[in-house]
């Protein structure tokens, strides 16, 4: 009796679900979200592509410590190749979510995922032999958590690639949209730091000359090790297969929280990180 009550409830909760705030949102997160991505991306093409290509590599010094280093060219290699193909994971991340580019071009959304997921995993493994070979700010803490990051790109990029070649598209999508919320990483970190420097008015928690502390190892650890944005994807992906209006409620207002944070570090790293570098 109590089992055949607690199913009908269920149902007529499902009947009842609402996913409109829960779209709103994702789709608002979404929006400010690409937008920042695309102006990184411009940083990434006016910093770095235009340097390289015109082999003006000391200007990779003006942002990395070590970034060109004189005769060591397969280390140089190895920096170019990550800095100038980072442009096409932030500039194509998002061109591939978007349901209409996906709807109106299948051809460019299949290219442009081939690249994007082979981009991926040679910028990840470049990245990874930078931290662990040339050494790069940040202490040992988010070194790891970094290179934890670069693992899961690798598996959900060759998950992303192997569903969609299946022809399961639904789970494609999901392995894709946990690719895109890993392969950010980065810009969450930049993103979410200017955002508590706003916030803070001043490097509250870590010590911005050793670029350690407290809250850079807790940034770390929820953008890289324990992405928070694919616990949050997951809760997303749950609250709307299971028609749950509490937990879709409640996801509803995290992500519109991150999205204000979002939003503040879009502006931050704009105006004092990537503004002032071109
Ligand atoms: C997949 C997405 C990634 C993108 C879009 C990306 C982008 C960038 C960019 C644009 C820079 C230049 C720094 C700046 O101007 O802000 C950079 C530097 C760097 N990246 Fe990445 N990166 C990604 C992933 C990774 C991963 C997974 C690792 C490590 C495992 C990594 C390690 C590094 C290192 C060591 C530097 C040099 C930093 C320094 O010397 O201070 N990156 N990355």
């Amino acid at each position: 009796m109590q089992k055949h009550l607690t199913s009908t409830q269920n149902l007529s909760e499902k009947a009842n679900y609402n996913p409109k705030l829960l779209d709103f949102s994702a789709k608002l997160w979404f929006i400010i979200t690409t937008i920042g991505q695309w102006l990184f991306g411009v940083y990434i093409i006016l910093v770095y592509q235009v340097s390289t290509f015109t082999g003006n590599f000391e200007k990779w010094n003006t942002v990395l410590p070590k970034g060109y280093v004189p005769n060591d060219f397969r280390g140089n290699l190895i920096v170019g190749i990550h800095v100038v193909l980072a442009a096409i994971i932030v500039i194509g991340g998002p061109l591939q979510i978007i349901p209409k580019i996906r709807e109106q071009f299948p051809t460019f959304h299949r290219w442009l995922g081939r690249v994007y997921v082979i981009t991926a995993i040679i910028v990840s493994l470049a990245g990874l032999i930078m931290v662990w070979t040339r050494g790069t700010v940040g202490d040992l803490t988010q070194h790891v958590n970094i290179s934890i990051q670069s693992v899961y790109i690798v598996i959900f990029a060759v998950f992303t690639i192997k569903s969609a070649r299946e022809k399961y598209f639904t789970k494609h999508k999901m392995w894709a949209l946990r690719l895109f919320m890993v392969c950010s990483g980065v810009w969450f970190f930049r993103v979410g730091l200017m955002a508590w420097l706003i916030i803070n008015q001043a490097p509250v928690g870590f010590n911005p000359k050793t670029f350690s502390g407290p809250f850079l190892s807790v940034l770390s650890t929820v953008v890289y090790s324990i992405p928070v944005s694919l616990i949050l994807l997951e809760m997303y992906f749950y609250a709307k297969k299971a028609q749950n209006q509490r937990l879709s409620y409640l996801t509803s207002i995290i992500i519109l929280l991150f999205t204000i944070i979002t939003a503040i570090g879009v502006f931050g790293a704009t105006m004092g990180l990537w503004l002032p570098r071109i």
